[in-house]
């Protein structure tokens, strides 16, 4: 079921994305050769529990999977999402996907960043810039009275252009008083399929893009996805609501 969410409901989702905004705005300056994925872990999680809010991946069961240990994913290189945050060390030319989610006022937001460690070579600063591109192409498709599959068509065509490719095991996602609602947000596919996109709807918009294959496969720990063939993955993400006139990103700093 696919539930359009109020103006004040709207309002709680927005306030719920901010400290989101807030966080990946300031453990951005944090993100530096030499820090472990650990300490930007437990960084996120007192800032989210400081703001009143709670982690909103840590406890999280999927389907094939036990309660999620940490508050973000903290997706390195070659990693496409999931990894488990740890003593793992940031090196210069590294590149780092956090993705992360609150709970707040019983509404989620979820939101995701690709930050360069360092100096980072040119092809990755490109595939770095193409898709957060690749995002905000998707988030100019979420107008009322288009079709579900025009975001992912807007993103799989910008991407494919620019010569990298989409992954398609995972997907942007409904979102509100649950992490993961319907619709699943395909990043990927033929334009005007699926449902016509309403006024109040709220998504994440999450594309995830490689340097070589779309092949990934899951690590022998259960949560980590990494590229098949070992190339370079970024994923950027932003939780949105459709509106009568031009989309707005709920998970943008207050200021
Ligand atoms: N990466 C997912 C999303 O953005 C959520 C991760 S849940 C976790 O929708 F448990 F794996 F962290
Ligand atoms: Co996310
Ligand atoms: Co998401």
């Amino acid at each position: 079921m696919i539930t359009l969410k109020s103006p004040h409901e709207i309002e709680l989702m927005r306030e719920a994305g901010k400290i989101l905004g807030d966080l990946l705005k300031t453990i951005g300056g944090l993100i530096k050769p030499g820090i472990t994925t650990l300490e930007l872990d437990e960084f996120a999680e007192d800032f989210i529990l400081s703001r009143n809010a709670k982690p909103a991946f840590k406890g999280y069961v999927s389907a094939f999977n036990k309660g999620y240990p940490a508050t973000l994913c903290t997706s390195v290189n070659e990693s496409v999402v999931h990894e488990i945050p740890s003593q793992r060390v940031l090196k210069d030319g590294d590149i780092i996907s956090i993705d992360v989610g609150s709970l707040y006022n019983g509404y989620y937001g979820d939101t995701a960043y690709t930050f360069p460690v360092g100096k980072i070579d040119a092809h990755t600063q490109k595939l770095v810039q193409i898709t957060q591109d690749a995002l905000y192409k998707g988030i100019n498709q979420a107008r009322k009275g288009n079709h579900l599959s025009d975001i992912g068509h807007a993103i799989q065509t910008y991407v494919e252009k620019n010569g990298f490719a989409v992954v398609r095991e995972f997907t942007g996602h409904g979102i509100g008083t649950q992490l993961h609602e319907e619709p699943v947000v395909l990043n990927f596919g033929s334009p005007h399929r699926g449902m016509k996109l309403e006024s109040g709807m709220t998504i994440a918009i999450e594309p995830m893009i490689n340097i070589g294959t779309w092949k990934v496969k899951t690590s022998s720990d259960g949560w980590k996805v990494v590229t098949r063939d070992g190339k370079l993955s970024a994923h950027f993400e932003h939780t949105i609501v459709i509106t009568d006139s031009e989309p707005q990103i709920l998970t943008l700093p207050s200021q």
